[in-house]
């Protein structure tokens, strides 16, 4: 069960595709060449777009430019790995410094050491960390320590939460929502892993309370897809305490969150400490890397000598790219531009206006849709199949994950990417977008004209009444 993508037929006539095509042509060709060696000429499935992905060829600070020269404010943001833009100054530097002195020793070196310190003083439950190369590798290594941790098997999600995509998080997230596994997942795993409702407190806790055999429960700490479903404070410390109580290992999955809500993670944010937390995109500063940081008491299942003196057996980890030096070197510098400087919190800011001014317009327009989101996200409620909204007093918790989800599937919602792409505005297919520490003030308001120009364009075409 893939998503279906309710596109505008072939030949549809719309005049905001006509102006797509006739501005990407680049982006066409080699749309077209990169079907004959990819499966849907794709490298990531997120980045599937109707009626073709854009191909880009340079980008900075706030901005990109595609191979037909046309310029875009980002707000796909490297999937959330760029909080401080492209090509920030400090980053680049270490980066080219570091290329020059060797991009792999097979050996430890200063910087992996000075990378885990800065983790270490940032967030709250880092008492020891453990790099890998992705968010994905770092959740699989974390759900294996908790079994191997707590001696329990179960695991349990939340439906919608994105947590990479290996084996025991591959379904739920956008289909399976009953927990049966997705093609490629045995159903042994699938049958270890528990799905909760994320707007039901009352029943999460219920489920903990009545299974004894829960090694970890994992989520996302503003809600799925970092808050497009948007999910209560108080669940956090309900799931903080419920775990404690029960010998459940909690996990933060801080691979947007981490270093973008505060410095500190969400878990700094909200003062809610888990035992484990996972990192990845902004950790590596736009490189690739991530970690797994935590107790020590879990941690120390990585360890060769607490593991021998306690007599049990060592946790197994590999990983030929942790914390090597080019991308140690990346996420070092960001941290520390991050640590010093008020990143995340300006971030946040130019989200807080960009859904502003959205909303004003929506109003303006008459337009029954909704931007909302938090932090530095912003995300479109079009209404999906269930109809309009009142942008003006729009409550993401009053609609369930389906009808969000449903959201970016329809006609008027590809419509309103390409639309705004023709007035030189990226955001990502999920509809919504990621703002960073460098979009200015100009930015914002570009965006905002982008939208009503999108909106009007919208009408135009019958997509909006
Ligand atoms: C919350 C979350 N967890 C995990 C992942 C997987 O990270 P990666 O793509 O580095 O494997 C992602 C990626 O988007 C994510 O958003």
């Amino acid at each position: 069960m893939s998503t279906p993508m309710t596109a505008p037929a072939a030949g549809s006539n719309s005049p905001i595709e006509t102006t797509f095509r006739a501005r990407t042509q680049g982006s066409a060709d080699r749309a077209a060449n990169a079907k004959r060696i990819f499966p849907s000429g794709l490298v990531h499935d997120a980045r599937r777009m109707w009626p073709y992905p854009l191909y880009v060829e340079r980008a900075a600070s706030s901005h990109k430019w595609d191979v037909d020269g046309n310029e875009y404010i980002d707000y796909y943001g490297g999937h959330g790995a760029l909080i401080l833009g492209h090509g920030h100054p400090r980053v680049l530097q270490a980066v080219h410094e570091q290329l020059e002195l060797g991009t792999h020793y097979a050996a430890g070196h200063d910087l992996e050491i000075r990378w885990g310190e800065r983790i270490q003083a940032l967030v709250p439950c880092a008492e020891r960390l453990r790099f890998t190369s992705s968010g994905t590798e770092a959740n699989l290594l974390a759900l294996r320590l908790a079994r191997a941790f707590t001696g329990r098997n179960r695991i349990v999600r939340f439906r919608g939460h994105f947590h990479g995509w290996q084996d025991h998080v591959a379904f739920g997230v956008d289909s399976h929502f009953d927990g049966t596994p997705s093609p490629g997942v045995l159903d042994g795993i699938a049958e270890q892993v528990l799905l909760a409702d994320a707007h039901d407190e009352a029943g999460t806790r219920a489920l903990l309370e009545a299974n004894d055999d829960i090694a970890a429960v994992i989520l996302e700490p503003t809600g799925g897809s970092f808050g497009a479903v948007p999910l209560r404070d108080s669940m956090l410390s309900m799931l903080r305490e419920v775990t404690r109580a029960r010998g459940s290992v909690l996990i933060f999955d801080e691979v947007v969150t981490g270093f973008r809500v505060a410095p500190g993670g969400a878990q700094a944010h909200f003062g809610v400490t888990p035992d484990m937390a996972t990192f990845a995109k902004i950790v590596a500063g736009g490189l690739p890397g991530g970690c797994i940081t935590g107790a020590k008491d879990i941690l120390d299942l990585l360890d060769f000598d607490v593991s021998q003196a306690l007599g049990r057996e060592k946790i197994v980890h590999h990983g030929t790219y942790n914390a090597n030096p080019v991308c140690a070197a990346s996420g070092l510098a960001a941290l520390s531009v991050i640590e010093r400087e008020d990143v995340c919190a300006i971030a946040s800011e130019r989200a807080r206006q960009l859904r502003g001014g959205i909303n004003d317009v929506l109003v303006e327009s008459g337009v029954a849709w909704a931007c909302y989101g938090s932090h530095s996200a912003f995300y479109f409620y079009t209404g999906g199949e269930s109809g309009g909204v009142d942008p003006a007093n729009f409550d993401p918790f009053d609609w369930p994950l389906e009808a969000i989800k449903a959201c970016s599937g329809t006609s008027a919602a590809k419509k309103l990417r390409l639309a705004l792409l023709n007035g030189g505005v990226d955001i990502s297919g999920k509809l919504g977008g990621l703002t960073s520490g460098v979009h200015t003030d100009d930015d914002v308001g570009r965006t905002i004209e982008a939208m009503r120009a999108a909106v009007l364009a919208l009408k135009d075409e019958g997509e909006l009444n």
